[in-house]
């Protein structure tokens, strides 16, 4: 290739290249920016209500009076069921199975929890019903404060099975 043509190759080419430069700066310019927004939010300590609370932690389920006796509420926000058993009280049953963790539906026709994944069913209390899940559904602290439910979904209790010293019952009216 002549020389001449060579240069005046270069030289068109010299523009593309820094223009090219420019837009790979800018980029790494913008990914370095999030990965420091991520790292930042998530070493951020969350912001709490007074008394240690998450404001996302707690689930404000509703009036007592909502609840029939012997049904099962699903809840999104928070993924589980508010039981309320045939006596009255109440439980907050993940909606996790305790064999490998598939989401388990309340099958309300056979007032049951069965799992799709491998036929484990529990009843209203969240107790195995049907093998092969090894345990009773986990459950989630609730607190009933001037008839509102609310329940705690920071952390799931582990359980063997059902005892009736997990139900919550509301305050009985004076
Ligand atoms: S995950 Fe539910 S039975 Fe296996």
């Amino acid at each position: 290739m002549p020389k001449n043509t060579q240069k005046k190759k270069s030289e068109a080419e010299s523009p593309r290249r820094s223009f090219l430069n420019i837009i790979w700066i800018v980029l790494g310019g913008v990914v370095l920016a999030e990965f420091v927004a991520v790292a930042f939010a998530f070493l951020r300590p969350h912001k709490s209500k007074a008394g240690g609370e998450n404001a996302d932690s707690i689930i404000t389920a509703g009036a007592v009076e909502r609840f029939r006796p012997n049904s099962v509420t699903a809840f999104v926000r928070g993924k589980f069921y508010l039981a309320r058993l045939e006596n009255g009280g109440f439980l907050a049953l993940s909606r996790t199975c305790t064999h490998l963790g598939c989401t388990v539906p309340w099958v309300e026709k056979e007032m049951k929890f069965a799992c799709p994944c491998h036929g484990s069913a529990f009843d209203i209390t969240g107790s195995v019903i049907d093998a092969p899940a090894p345990r009773a559904l986990n459950i989630y602290p609730i607190s009933i404060e001037n008839n509102i439910i609310k329940v705690d979904i920071r952390q799931p209790k582990k359980r063997s099975t059902f005892r009736a010293e997990q139900v919550v019952y509301p305050k009985k009216k004076a």
